[in-house]
């Protein structure tokens, strides 16, 4: 068992450049080699952008905003909300001709894209539509689906999603069919999130008040996943050894290694005062002396790791 949730639906969240893409990028890659069909998704305004998923994943760019396959079993997708706002008018007001010249006028645009969560939403519309879609022998075309969201203000509207769009929409077919994706991402059984954090002193602080506003939207946050922790250059090293260097590097005038051992405490401090923060599962990654796509491919491994081993610090893989 590499993981204690179940659910179908993963949004891998935390604040910038903690590492949400390059463990997206590994959870996916983790499943995919476990032989589920895996599809994993970022968020994007533009197809034409290069793509930071993809790039973690070894793949080429993608020419348009389709699912591409990456590797086996595994295949990713840009979701972009003009892409699903449109898909989402077209199928809920089911008249293409005119949808396509409404949203072609800027003025309509504007319109919507100022409607509160309706980037999201179209968003979201792709992303449930992909959910829906199943094979010829019945089995959904994908079975787990991650998703690596951009920011955490982002991750939070999804949450927020939900109510925003059942109060603006009362009823109707748009009621309906917005019910029914909405219903998926509602429910803790299909899908929850992912925190991702730093060992540092302010990130580990900025997703507990994640956490916490995760709580209030009743969106189930299953792991905190803490990136890059630094390497421990001891590990293994007798106990009394290791205690007698930690008390030089605070006592003794500045010698090699000192930074890094102060840089592994307060890490570990801050890891400690994460600990006692929340009650969630929590898993380390270290710092890998690697780069894309090396970096999510020793990732994965990580991820894939039983919750024996979890036990164990990490290290050593670099
Ligand atoms: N465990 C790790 N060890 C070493 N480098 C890492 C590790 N995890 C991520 N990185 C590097 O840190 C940088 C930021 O990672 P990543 O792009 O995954 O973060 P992000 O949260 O997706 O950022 P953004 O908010 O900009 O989308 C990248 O250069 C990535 O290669
Ligand atoms: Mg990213």
């Amino acid at each position: 068992m590499m993981q204690s949730w179940s659910q179908r639906a993963l949004m891998v969240t935390g604040k910038g450049g903690v590492g949400k893409t390059s463990l997206s990028a590994a959870l996916a890659r983790a499943l995919a080699e476990q032989g589920h069909r895996v599809l994993v998704a970022e968020v994007g305004s533009d197809a034409d952008e290069p793509s930071p998923l993809i790039r973690a994943l070894g793949g080429k760019r993608p020419r348009d905003s389709g699912v591409r396959p990456v590797l086996p079993n595994l295949e990713a997708v840009r979701l972009m909300p003009y892409a699903g706002q449109q898909a989402f008018l077209r199928d809920t007001l089911r008249v293409k001709l005119l949808v396509d010249a409404a949203l072609r006028l800027a003025a309509i645009r504007r319109f919507l894209s100022a409607a509160p969560a309706f980037n999201e939403l179209g968003v979201l519309y792709q992303l449930f539509q992909l959910m829906r879609e199943r094979r010829p022998d019945g089995h959904p075309r994908f079975e787990r689906v991650i998703v690596d969201t951009p920011a955490t203000g982002h991750a939070l509207a999804i949450a927020q999603l939900p109510d925003i769009v059942l109060r603006l929409i009362p009823g109707g077919p748009i009621g309906t069919v917005t019910r029914e994706g909405l219903a998926i991402l509602r429910d803790p059984a299909q899908t929850a999130s992912i925190v991702v954090t730093l060992p540092e002193a302010l990130p580990i602080t900025e997703s507990i008040e994640l956490i916490e506003g995760f709580r209030q939207n009743k969106t189930p946050v299953v792991e905190v996943w803490v990136n890059r922790m630094p390497l421990n250059p001891f590990e293994g090293r007798p106990e009394a050894e290791r205690a007698a260097l930690a008390l030089a590097a605070t006592q003794a005038p500045p010698f090699w290694g000192a930074q890094t051992l102060q840089r592994l405490a307060r890490a570990q401090d801050a890891l400690g005062a994460l600990r006692a923060q929340t009650s969630l599962p929590i898993r380390v990654f270290p710092e890998k002396l690697l780069e894309d796509p090396a970096l999510s491919a020793a990732l994965s491994k990580d991820v894939a790791k039983s919750d024996d081993d979890r036990a164990v610090p990490p290290s050593k893989t670099n």
